[in-house]
């Protein structure tokens, strides 16, 4: 009802104002949720799709969390993290003092990748990367304490799809979020030296412009910034089952019993458990009800028919409204909603909007601000947590990160409000959201730390 509702509305703005409906594009999205009819179904559709996903060799990244998960938190030293998976990339650095004393300061370093890099040569892309980090390991303060005779450790959070071959290995995949090449463009742009990861070691890729540019550092882990975020997220609560990214893309991990992965052949680990980086940007069904709108974004991506699920959820590029405008938004608390009318103006370049279109605008905003729990409660339903066990004192605790659960402040509240809604106060109880500051980078240089190819070795 409140879709079709919207939709007209929409409709009626564009004919009134004149705006050409790709400007709404943004915005309109969101009413997929409307049409989805709610966050109940979707968690039905994304516990379905997990499953045949994980049947098939389509999920890119099975880990086993022995390795990738348990940092003792009594590791000790000056580790790095390279955190690149969005328009920006972070470099940062964590002191930890061991058992008693854990982190004892951390800095970290923004740096936006200039757009033509996104589309350019992968060597001009790592090049710039590693020249802002060798900047920033060059600007080393007091507190922070180098080895005196190791190689500085790196982890990597490369948050594309990889197929993870070790610890410190794995392939690409596939771009996403802007950084793709069109597939039948791929063989001449690899020939031209253009974005040709795909298929390669990533992390080889880096050592060999790092040691280019003279950058003595060793990188010791490979991760997703799913699988960062979800060891940042232990390293302070060990009830940490899941994380899940909802930012320039959207993707979760969360812990599973490596039993129910019909795609894993090897050894069990002693655990039982492995981790699943879902890639559940890629999930697509029939069932998935698109809107025009969504259409029309795919169709003039640079990867139509791909990451689907990715391009009705997450930010997009155009760079038209962004979280924190719609974030904004929310907060008008003026009775002409003022804020609206006037980022309507400046971003959308649309004045004199009614009172009327300014109150939908914001009901649109409001939508798409209760999307996530129906993935979230997806992988619940999943782990049998959707429902409280007898005699047992459970306790779900899912990590979160990403520039639209960090700036629109009100995503939070909406998600609480729908997790309660959809499983009732007493299981609502059990199940905590965290927000995971940072979590990509830092659970990347904890796992560094916990993996590091020096410990037990004595400096002299
Ligand atoms: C995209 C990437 C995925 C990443 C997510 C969030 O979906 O393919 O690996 O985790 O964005 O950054």
């Amino acid at each position: 009802g409140r879709w079709v509702r919207s939709t007209a509305i929409l409709k009626e703005f564009e004919e009134k104002c004149g705006t050409p409906i790709g400007k709404l594009r943004q915005v309109a999205d969101a009413i997929w949720w409307e049409q989805a009819q709610d966050a109940h179904q979707l968690c039905i559709l994304t516990e379905k799709l997990m499953n045949v996903y994980q049947a098939s060799q389509l999920l890119p990244c099975l880990v086993e969390p022995s390795r990738y998960l348990y940092v003792s938190r009594n590791e000790n030293g000056l580790f790095y993290a390279l955190d690149l998976g969005g328009t920006n990339f972070r470099v940062l650095r964590v002191q930890l003092g061991g058992k008693d004393r854990r982190l004892i300061s951390q800095e970290f370093d923004e740096v936006s990748i200039p757009p033509h890099l996104m589309t350019g040569t992968s060597d001009a892309l790592f090049d710039f990367i590693a020249t802002a980090l060798a900047k920033f390991v060059n600007n080393e303060a007091e507190g922070f304490h180098p080895p005196p005779v190791r190689k500085r450790e790196l982890g990597f959070t490369f948050s594309f799809p990889v197929r993870q071959l070790s610890i410190a290995l794995g392939t690409l995949i596939k771009w996403t979020k802007g950084f793709n090449v069109e597939d039948a463009l791929h063989l001449s742009c690899c020939l031209r030296g253009f974005l040709c990861l795909v298929g390669q070691d990533v992390v080889g890729e880096l050592t060999k412009v790092m040691e280019r540019i003279g950058l003595d550092m060793r990188v010791t882990v490979l991760v997703n910034d799913t699988i960062g975020t979800l060891a940042g997220g232990r390293y302070y609560n060990q009830d940490v089952i899941a994380a899940a990214i909802l930012g320039t893309g959207t993707n979760a991990a969360y812990v599973e019993s490596a039993h129910a992965i019909p795609k894993w052949h090897g050894l069990l680990p002693k655990s039982g458990e492995m981790v699943i980086n879902m890639e559940w940007g890629t999930f697509w069904s029939s069932h998935l009800p698109l809107t025009e709108y969504d259409q029309a974004l795919d169709a003039e991506s640079l990867n139509p028919g791909e990451q689907i699920f990715e391009k009705i959820i997450s930010a997009k590029n155009p760079f038209i409204l962004r979280t924190r405008d719609m974030s904004a938004m929310h907060h008008d608390m003026s009775s002409d909603l003022k804020v609206v009318g006037s980022k309507l103006k400046d971003i959308l370049e649309i004045s004199n909007t009614s009172l009327k279109i300014r109150e939908t605008i914001v009901e649109i905003c409001d939508i798409v601000a209760t999307c996530a729990a129906g993935g979230i409660l997806g992988i619940l339903k999943k782990l049998g947590r959707d429902i409280v066990k007898d005699g047992e004192n459970q306790r779900s605790v899912i990590s979160l990160d990403g520039g639209l659960f960090e700036h629109f402040t009100k995503f939070s509240t909406c998600m609480d409000g729908t997790l309660n809604e959809l499983l009732g106060d007493e299981v609502a109880e059990t199940i905590v959201i965290m927000h995971s500051n940072d979590g990509s980078g830092i659970g990347a240089s904890f796992l560094t730390a916990s993996h590091s190819q020096y410990l037990g070795v004595e400096e002299s």
